[in-house]
């Protein structure tokens, strides 16, 4: 057996949560890569609304595993309070959340790390969710991290040494007023917690699973363009967010990976800083945010809304070696009269249909207008009442990227998601 992937070609929160949820009933294993609680995943069905950040999205879905995997970095605080969220629905986890013991753990003092960088970074700050991914992330590389599997053994010893390294460094370079106590109080109940959880080698336990016939699907946090190597750097986060971070975050070979599917809202948004060619500062931009609802699920920040960027989501394609895509909130162009997709970019007088190697803000797009389909989409559940106008759209996405739209969502809703043939 393969293991499929799924990770969002945009800016994140293109609705990864809810299309992993679609899936889950097709699969034995969902499993996160990558990123941590600086995710917000949505998922929406029985009247249930609910945020994942750490968790992976088939955990509502009865006998089936999941598996945060190595890849992923950990606060148990935050763990801990979706522990807690899940139960609150009546859902025991005991049983189906099995943990990387090479997952990296996120302190108290990596999250005032991040806050004290992003204070000193003044107007160049990355516009970071402020959960500690960053410094995690570095303490992982420097090879100085904390991992889920330490807190078997002597743990407290390395915890103390690592904080008092982390005070050295706040005192040194940043001029930052903080007080770990409570935080760092509550955080050793959620390490309490952890340990009561299944925690493995979850490298072995995906190979022998995929050896065993079970179907593992992967689930991507943040988005392709937020990726460490291939984004907006320095606007991105810290961990690979492509195909290729399935490998490293779960230790599976890559000729282990079957299908990649992309993910893509029918039009764009970001949040936290950094360039956005096609990004919106007109009424069209805030009647996106306000249709789209396109407000932080893990910070409640406006998202930075604008139109379909297809010169980025070629790159994204291409990185990703997406096999299908999967276009989101189709119901929320719904009402207007035109519609743009940047078919490319215009930057030094010269129009280019590639990323340049700064993303920079004076690229300039170039469109293309659609009619406007004026159809309320959202309770269409078979392609064959699709209007006309949004199969045109649909036509020019796939021929301009090569690759079948499998799959268009026309609501948060779990129920709200069509499939095409
Ligand atoms: P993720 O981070 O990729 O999982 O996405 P988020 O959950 O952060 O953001 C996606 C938002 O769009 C959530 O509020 C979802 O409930 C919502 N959503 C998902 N799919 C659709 C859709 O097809 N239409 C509409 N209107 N909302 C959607
Ligand atoms: P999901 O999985 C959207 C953005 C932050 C900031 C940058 C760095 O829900 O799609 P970090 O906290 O990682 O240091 O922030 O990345 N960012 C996201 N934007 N969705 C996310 O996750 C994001 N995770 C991080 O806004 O610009
Ligand atoms: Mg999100």
């Amino acid at each position: 057996m393969k293991v499929d992937v799924l990770l969002g070609l945009q800016w994140g929160d293109e609705g990864k949560g809810k299309i992993v949820d679609v899936l889950t009933p097709k699969y034995d294993i969902i499993t996160r890569f990558q990123g941590g609680p600086n995710a917000g995943h949505t998922l929406e069905f029985n009247k249930i609304k609910h945020v994942l950040h750490t968790i992976p999205s088939g955990i509502f879905r009865d006998d089936k595993l999941n598996v945060i995997g190595n890849g992923v970095v950990i606060d148990p605080v935050i763990f801990k309070k979706e522990i807690e969220g899940i139960k609150a629905i009546g859902i025991d986890l005991s049983k189906n959340l099995f943990i990387s013991k090479k997952a990296h753990l996120i302190l108290p003092s990596h999250r005032i790390l991040d806050a004290a960088s992003e204070a000193a970074k003044g107007k160049s700050k990355i516009g970071s969710t402020l959960k500690g991914i960053g410094p995690t992330y570095m303490d992982k590389t420097g090879r100085n991290g904390l991992r889920v599997g330490d807190i078997l053994t002597n743990f407290d010893e390395k915890y103390k040494a690592l904080v008092e390294k982390h005070g050295e460094m706040l005192d040194k370079y940043f001029s930052f007023e903080y007080d770990l106590s409570e935080y760092e109080a509550e955080w050793f109940e959620g390490i309490k917690l952890l340990q009561e959880f299944q925690l493995i080698d979850s490298e072995q336990f995906l190979n022998d699973s995929l050896k065993n016939g079970k179907s593992i699907l992967a689930e991507g946090a943040q988005g392709t363009l937020l990726d460490i190597d291939f984004g907006s750097y320095p606007f991105v986060t810290s961990s690979n967010t492509v195909c290729a971070g399935a490998c490293t975050g779960l230790g599976i070979a890559p000729n282990k990976i079957g299908e990649v599917i992309g993910i893509f809202k029918a039009y764009c948004t970001r949040v936290g800083m950094g360039p956005f060619p096609t990004e919106l500062f007109d009424e069209v931009g805030t009647e996106l945010r306000v249709k789209g609802n396109e407000f932080g699920s893990t910070t409640g920040r406006e998202r930075r809304c604008g139109w379909l960027d297809m010169v980025s989501l070629k790159y994204s394609i291409m990185i990703n070696g997406v096999t299908q895509l999967t276009m989101m909130k189709s119901d929320v162009l719904d009402d207007f009269d035109t519609i743009k997709i940047c078919t490319g970019y215009k930057l030094d007088g010269k129009e280019i249909d590639y990323v340049p190697y700064e993303m920079t803000a004076d690229i300039k797009p170039v469109y293309t207008e659609f009619k406007g389909w004026k159809t309320d989409m959202t309770s269409m559940s078979n392609e064959n009442e699709f209007p006309e106008a949004f199969k045109a759209y649909v036509d020019f996405i796939e021929k301009a990227t090569g690759i079948a739209i499998t799959v268009v969502s026309v609501g948060p809703n779990r129920s709200q998601t069509i499939e095409r043939k």
